[in-house]
């Protein structure tokens, strides 16, 4: 079958890596990928974002499979014009993508359900949004409804915070038409899981447990990024814990998908905070992590081809992942200065080195060529993943391979994986 996969971030270079190990995969076409992808595939010049030359092309070469990474196609409805066209796609319908792209509906979905979120408010005006975060005496959290780029939490100390950030998002208009509705609610504590399954709108099938690093600094410390490493599985998901989260979190929401006329397919990523009080659902995506995806994927020994297929087809049901029993850690190398400005055209060395150790995969995210160099191409620019028979081992591996790796003003935390090594709160 061919396969055409959309996206170029490290994400994607996991999932192309995994395809072309599928017994099934006859071509591979990356749209437009990047020069991790064009090892596992022919890379294809058209952006993510221009649909109908998309469509075009899948019609053209007689692809079988589309897989969508990114959130912005999803929510923009992109699965839904592949599937009129009589193309499978994983991924959810426009609607069903809502789930991430509208925090709103999100939380009305939870709210239906009984699903265990933090308590919160949707405001559509500024003024009605102040007096509601000044009525209150605890932290708050402010979150713009629409797709921010993972930019759009605030997590506030005290109302006058939270109040600024409102400012900022409706009147300030920082995050355009995604910020015309705000999201207030209760702050949560405990440490955070991501939660990852496939679903075919009947069946869930729950992937390994995974842990990202959203901070850009060691400790958890400085601003959030869209994650600066991940970790699979994640020791604090213990089996109970884990069975809880799906029949508390993923059963009622893929059943209340469909109560509410927007069947679910694709992944279902549920990022959850482990309070006192059991889990909460922080937020969902429709799509897989990064860069829990790289991790994960790292472990998985069965054929994703055929796991996604059986999702497109209503047949979870019918298989078995299959998981290599180690623990797999994976450090991002971001440009120094990222989140905020940074360099480009950095050249990078070291890769073929630090993958001369089976156990490692250095992942592309922003690279590209040129002038026959390979170079930086944006913030976050590698994900360097390791395999080992213990977490701890599986952290060496992965640090062993990043001091291989040079690019001037190359930044990367330390810490991944260490809540889980020491067993931190
Ligand atoms: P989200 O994009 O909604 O997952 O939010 C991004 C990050 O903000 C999460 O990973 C959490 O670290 C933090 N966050 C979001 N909602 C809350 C909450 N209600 N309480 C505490 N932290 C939160
Ligand atoms: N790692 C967070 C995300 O993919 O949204």
């Amino acid at each position: 079958m061919n396969v055409l996969l959309i996206g170029n971030g490290g994400r994607e270079h996991a999932i192309a890596w995994k395809l072309s190990k599928s017994k099934d995969l006859k071509k591979l076409y990356i749209a437009p990928g990047n020069p991790g992808t064009a090892k596992c595939g022919e890379n294809v010049d058209i952006k993510a974002d221009e649909y109908a030359k998309l469509l075009a092309f899948a019609k053209d070469k007689k692809v079988g499979l589309v897989v969508i990474g990114p959130e912005d196609p999803l929510s923009d409805g992109l699965t839904d014009k592949f599937e009129e066209a009589g193309i499978k796609v994983f991924g959810p319908s426009g609607k069903a993508a809502q789930l991430e792209a509208d925090k709103a509906f999100a939380k009305q979905i939870m709210k239906t359900n009984s699903i265990p979120t933090a308590e919160s408010r949707t405001y559509d005006n500024f003024a009605d949004a102040k007096s509601y975060i000044a009525s209150r005496d605890e932290p708050v959290v402010v979150k713009a409804v629409g797709l921010a780029k993972g930019k759009g939490v605030f997590v506030c100390d005290d109302p006058a915070e939270g109040i600024i950030a409102a400012e900022k998002i409706m009147e300030g208009k920082i995050f355009g038409k995604a910020g015309e509705k705000i999201i207030v609610e209760d702050k949560l504590l405990g440490q955070e899981a991501s939660i990852l399954a496939f679903v075919d709108s009947r069946n869930i099938y729950v992937l390994e447990s995974a842990q990202d690093h959203k901070a850009i600094g060691d400790g958890d410390t400085g601003a959030n990024t869209g994650g600066m490493g991940a970790y699979c599985p994640a020791p604090i998901v213990s089996d109970k814990l884990m069975d809880q989260i799906v029949r508390e979190i993923l059963v009622p929401t893929v059943d209340g998908m469909n109560r509410n006329g927007t069947p679910y397919r694709g992944i279902l990523y549920a990022g959850v905070m482990l309070t006192q009080g059991g889990p909460r659902v922080l937020e969902f995506n429709c799509r897989f992590g990064d860069p829990e995806t790289q991790p994960i994927l790292s472990r998985l020994k069965s054929d994703l081809l055929e796991a996604m297929l059986a999702t497109c087809d209503g047949k979870l049901d019918r298989i078995t992942l299959q998981w290599d029993s180690r623990p797999a850690v994976c450090v991002v190398m971001a440009s120094g200065g990222y989140p905020d400005d940074y360099e480009k055209d950095k050249e990078i060395t070291g890769i073929e080195d630090a993958e001369a150790d089976k156990d490692v995969t250095v992942f592309h995210a922003g690279t590209t060529i040129k002038d026959g160099k390979l170079v930086t191409a944006g913030g976050r620019v590698l994900g360097v993943t390791g395999l080992g028979d213990t977490i701890a081992d599986a952290k060496a591996k992965a640090y062993q391979a990043v001091e291989k790796i040079k690019f001037e003003k190359a930044y990367f935390r330390t810490d991944i994986a260490d809540k889980a090594i020491k067993g931190k709160k």
